[in-house]
């Protein structure tokens, strides 16, 4: 087995700083080396602690003016909205019956699929996101070429076809049956294949049937390690539809709950509009949310409630949401996370971002064994942050005095330019 190290500063979480309190919630090195070898991290901590453990020979790469962090996380987004990412002037349903449905039509042809994937993974590794869990089309080949192209790269990446039957053009529709069916054979194919998983993925609630929601609870029963997937009180037009749809149903999440789509390993997507029964059922079922700033607020769907989240224990993602969201960038999409929690009177801490944007994902995607951090045994994805991105950062970090502030200008300022490198699996996957 080969080992390589990376010497550099090096930060990583350890707990939610919400709930061990900040001096514990992490560590940093100044001078720091990440040990790596067969994809997994063997040791992290200081240079000069860790030099001697090192076997004669192991290639040492600098880092100067850098910070190493773990890879970045991205618990929702859509690879097949990456072209139509930022349309104008529409909130949520008009925007997906004016953009969203005739550009995710083109996903039947596998050759547009593989393209779209490739381009989509390739911004992915260039804005530092090494794992995401990925919506695709109703298309089963769409699901296909995007984990071809991940398997290819040996990356960490969760997908899954959209079951939809209804209240969609018929173009983009399946039936409760064939969704199950063809959702069932892309699981037992791809589901622990290299690094990936499969997540079963009903769109939302308004556009699947009653028979189709039963259906992809029966798979979730059937294969209780996959994910599922989906949206959650994002709008008030599509909540007010809901209830219209699901009369019988206590609220938004009973819907799921009602058809066991809800637990370890269920993420929905915004919990925007959340009753106090909603928050109760999405911590006692164990479920998570992906916190989407960037899409909440170009779509004006509203200020997700984070305080709310911590004060009954619901673990929470963050996720991008392109083409809803408007930036690849995790960095930006703490920024606009920022804004937010200003507007509902809080603040977010730089410590809580990056752990939101690290171990605080992989937690939600019930992955903290393998991902988020530098562990050892861990897997080797992590990012090399650059300190000198642009002149306007660099003096930016000449004037921090601390590693929050650091942390926090990385967020307010950084983008892709501020990714210096991406690894994964111990690998460079991305190179400015
Ligand atoms: N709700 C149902 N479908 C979608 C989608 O594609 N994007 C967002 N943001 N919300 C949705
Ligand atoms: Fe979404």
């Amino acid at each position: 087995s080969s080992i390589s190290a990376h010497r550099g500063p090096l930060f990583h979480m350890l707990a939610d700083p919400a709930e061990v309190g900040e001096e514990a919630s992490y560590q940093y090195w100044e001078d720091g080396l990440l040990v790596v070898a067969d994809g997994k991290i063997i040791a992290a901590g200081a240079y000069s602690d860790l030099l001697s453990t090192l076997p004669d020979g192991a290639v040492i790469e600098n880092h100067p003016d850098s910070l190493i962090v773990p890879g970045f996380i991205d618990t929702h987004i859509h690879y097949p909205q990456t072209e139509m990412i930022g349309a104008f002037g529409k909130q949520l349903l008009e925007w997906l019956n004016t953009y969203t449905f005739p550009t995710e039509r083109d996903f039947q042809d596998p050759q547009h699929a593989r393209r779209v994937a490739r381009v989509f993974l390739d911004e992915l590794l260039k804005n530092g996101t090494t794992t995401a869990l990925v919506f695709g089309t109703v298309h089963p080949e769409s699901v296909d070429m995007f984990f071809e192209e991940a398997l290819e790269r040996n990356l960490r990446m969760i997908c899954g076809k959209v079951m939809m039957d209804r209240n969609a053009p018929d173009y983009l529709c399946d039936t409760a049956e064939s969704s199950y069916q063809d959702s069932k054979a892309l699981l037992e194919k791809w589901h622990g294949k290299g690094r990936l998983l499969y997540a079963v993925t009903p769109r939302f609630a308004p556009t699947s049937t009653p028979e189709q929601l039963a259906a992809a609870g029966r798979l979730r029963q059937e294969h209780p390690d996959a994910y599922m997937h989906t949206h959650l009180s994002e709008n008030l037009a599509e909540c007010a539809w809901v209830k219209e749809l699901f009369p019988q149903c206590a609220n938004y999440l009973d819907v799921y709950d009602h058809y066991g789509l809800l637990g370890k390993r269920a993420v929905l997507a915004h919990g925007i509009h959340l009753c106090e029964d909603e928050w109760k059922r999405l911590h006692s079922s164990d479920s998570a949310l992906a916190f989407c700033p960037t899409s909440n607020l170009f779509l004006g769907s509203g200020l997700f409630a984070l305080e709310e989240a911590e004060r009954h224990k619901v673990k929470v993602g963050l996720g991008t949401d392109v083409g809803g969201g408007t930036s690849f960038s995790l960095l930006q999409t703490l920024n606009e996370a920022y804004k937010v929690m200003q507007l509902r009177g809080q603040a977010l801490t730089p410590f809580k971002s990056f752990y939101l944007a690290t171990l605080g994902g992989a937690r939600a995607l019930e992955l903290d064994h393998c991902l988020g951090g530098f562990t050892a045994g861990k897997e080797a994805d992590f990012v090399v942050l650059d300190k000198r991105a642009t002149p306007l950062l660099q003096l930016r970090m000449e004037n921090c005095r601390s590693l929050a502030e650091q942390l926090f200008a990385f967020s307010i300022l950084g983008d892709d330019r501020a990714i210096r490198a991406t690894y994964a699996a111990g690998r460079c996957v991305h190179k400015k």
